[in-house]
């Protein structure tokens, strides 16, 4: 059916068209699960255009976890000036240090273990679970769903349609290469269905998608007015 088409759609369009970015790995091989961490903390409320600086930054400063939990929290917030939300960056220094601390210096593999975390939440662990340790984890941010409500035409507003939405990212995420999947779904929403005007023309997966079979693609995801 529809939904185990997705999975090997996306992915050979990834394997064609990925944005090369500096936090993925070369195709085939491993992530370092501090880059991904890292990149996904600095990707929370910052564009992709912004963050690649300060990843170059950080990484060339604290090229592991431990160099940054011995680094002096004044020194990492000076670094983060400019990208905003310094909650982050506090949390970014308690979250190294914890992993030094209580885990060796590694970081668990798993949802569960990575949740327990300082500033990581759902979305985070299940990116870093699927990325760096290639588990199955169901990915989901705002360009996610909004490429679920229009794959899968609900109508339902958001904040009130997240669980259906994780539920349709659920079906149809594939047995492996989850990793590479989530991030598909992440680079379709940045680059072709996009808020506005998505160029379904374009999109790998026109022949699935039920918003544009119905004409609703451009009027989907719905958002309640607050
Ligand atoms: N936004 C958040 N995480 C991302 C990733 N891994 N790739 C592209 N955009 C992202």
């Amino acid at each position: 059916d529809r939904d185990l088409e997705v999975g090997p759609a996306l992915l050979d369009w990834y394997d064609r068209h990925r944005r090369v970015l500096p936090w993925r790995s070369a195709p085939g091989a491993a992530s370092d699960p501090y880059a991904v961490w890292l990149s996904e903390i600095m990707l929370q409320q910052t564009t992709v255009a912004a963050v690649k600086p300060y990843f170059a930054a950080f990484l060339a400063a604290w090229p592991t976890v431990r160099d940054l939990a011995a680094a002096p929290l004044d020194d990492i917030l000076k670094a983060w000036a400019g990208l905003g939300y310094y909650s982050r960056a506090r949390n970014l220094h308690a979250c190294a240090r914890a992993i030094v601390d209580q885990h060796g210096g590694r970081f668990p593999p798993d949802e569960v273990g990575l949740r327990s975390l300082p500033g990581i939440g759902p979305y985070t662990a299940a990116a870093i679970a699927a990325i760096a340790f290639g588990q199955r984890a169901v990915v989901v941010d705002g360009n996610v769903e909004r490429v679920m409500a229009r794959l899968c035409a609900v109508e339902e507003p958001l904040p009130a349609a997240r669980p259906r939405l994780h539920a349709a990212m659920n079906r149809v995420t594939p047995q492996s290469r989850t990793g590479d999947f989530a991030q598909a779904v992440m680079d379709l929403g940045a680059t072709i269905c996009t808020p506005r005007s998505p160029a379904c023309v374009l999109c790998p997966l026109i022949a699935l998608c039920d918003a544009r079979r119905l004409g609703l693609q451009a009027d989907l995801p719905r958002k309640s007015k607050k």
